[in-house]
């Protein structure tokens, strides 16, 4: 390798399971089975080296991916938080970046509480709330692939009866459920604000929000999701924290809300 693509190459990748994930910059293409051989090489728990390629995408929030080394495959089982997680990367949204966070809010949770996680992927915060709390949780998720490996989850880390998957809609299946939360997630950053009338609806009066949403501080997310509960007639209290950056502009936060 060339100094300049030596300064480029990763220095950092995300482990899930057995698999490596790399971010590869556009210049280091030719290099990428290297990279990915080198990964190999010194992570021994690593099997299969995947590189990003391209952004999350659409309602699904999936990301391709190109083989670099290792075994040809997508599929995996991770262990977080005293969980563990069947993820299928080519078709699911899945990041251990988030496991601190999903710790925080299971360690809010009381075990008299019933939980919505209305984004619910593969269950990460829905089974370590539940697992970790003992609260009643209902998750809904909207992709085949994520919600039937959301209740493989739920089976595995024994959790059947305490969690209850839905199917669909977060909008349209918590219609059905008779009873209201003390406290929702809403883990869609992309468009999270669309979904908050329904997050308030199927609330208790008094009750909790967790928001995650894309902002540049976490005084503009605090003040963009107060302004909109304020807007759809509640009342709260908001605080709100930088979770990572995404882009110089750009960083992932959390808005903890209190209604009141
Ligand atoms: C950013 S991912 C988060 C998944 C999970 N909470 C996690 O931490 O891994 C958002 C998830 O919401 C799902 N989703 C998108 N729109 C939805 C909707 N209207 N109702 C239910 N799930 C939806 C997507 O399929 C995706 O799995």
């Amino acid at each position: 390798m060339t100094d300049e693509e030596l300064k480029d190459a990763p220095s950092s990748f995300d482990i899930i399971g057995d698999i490596a994930v790399v971010h590869l910059p556009e210049n280091l293409a030719s290099k990428a089975s290297l990279i990915g051989e080198a990964i190999l090489r010194v992570q021994r728990s690593v099997r299969v080296v995947l590189g990003e390629s391209g952004r999350v995408e659409g309602t699904y929030r999936v990301r391709r991916y190109i083989h670099l080394a290792g075994e040809e495959r997508t599929q995996t089982i991770h262990r977080e938080n005293g969980c563990l997680f069947f993820v299928d990367l080519s078709r699911v949204y899945y990041t251990p970046r988030l496991s601190g966070e999903r710790l925080r809010i299971a360690s809010l949770v009381s075990s008299d509480e019933v939980v919505a996680d209305m984004f619910a992927g593969v269950g990460p915060f829905a089974i370590t709330i539940a697992k970790r709390s003992g609260a009643l949780v209902y998750a809904s998720e909207l992709n085949p692939a994520a919600y039937e490996l959301l209740v493989k989850n739920i089976e595995a880390n024994r959790l059947s009866g305490r969690v209850t998957p839905l199917f669909g809609d977060c909008r349209e299946v918590f219609r059905d459920v008779k009873r209201r939360f003390d406290r929702v997630i809403m883990n869609f950053p992309s468009d999270p604000l669309s979904f908050l009338s329904t997050a308030l609806t199927i609330l208790k009066e008094k009750g909790t929000i967790h928001l995650y949403g894309f902002a540049e501080s976490p005084d503009d997310w605090e003040r963009l999701v107060e302004d909109r509960v304020k807007s759809l007639g509640a009342s709260c209290s908001v605080s709100a924290k930088r979770l990572r950056p995404i882009s110089p502009k750009k960083s992932l936060h959390v808005a903890d809300v209190e209604i009141n």
